[in-house]
């Protein structure tokens, strides 16, 4: 059904393999210990609510937007220079690392389930 969609395109199981491991997590970690000054050591307690949860975040979507924070088309002064000189390769890992670290298993979502679920807040 899906392929019939207008637009749509066949998805090999290759390329989703592929997709599966972009980076190298474990060489991605000691370069993501810079990070957590900000983004918290376990990339979900930022120094400000503002500083975005990284823990978990999809590896694509993370190196996206490392990519483009380092090309400055995403224009994040606070982060200016913590790119400077990575590699692709480098980013990558980054984004491997911090995808796979556990998202944080409460706050938010917790709060909300208990609202969906019992009807009352935490
Ligand atoms: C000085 C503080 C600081 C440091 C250090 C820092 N960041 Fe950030 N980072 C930020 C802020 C603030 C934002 C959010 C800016 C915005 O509002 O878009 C951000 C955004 C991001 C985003 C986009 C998240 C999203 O959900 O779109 C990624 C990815 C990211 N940082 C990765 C890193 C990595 C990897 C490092 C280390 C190499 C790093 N950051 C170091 C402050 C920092």
């Amino acid at each position: 059904m899906v392929a019939s969609l207008p637009g749509s395109r066949p998805v090999s199981p290759a390329a989703s393999s592929a997709a599966d491991s972009i980076g190298d997590p474990a060489a991605g970690k000691a370069q993501a210990a810079a990070c957590g000054a900000c983004h918290g050591q376990d990339g979900a307690t930022g120094i400000d609510p503002s500083y975005p949860n990284l823990a978990g975040q999809n590896e694509r979507y993370l190196l996206t937007q490392l990519e483009m924070i380092q090309a400055n088309t995403r224009n994040i002064p606070l982060m200016a220079g913590q790119l400077t000189g990575k590699s692709e390769q480098d980013l990558a890992n980054l984004a491997g690392t911090t995808s796979r670290t556990p998202p944080r298993s409460n706050g938010c979502c917790a709060s909300m389930i208990v609202y969906v679920c019992f009807g009352r807040e935490e």
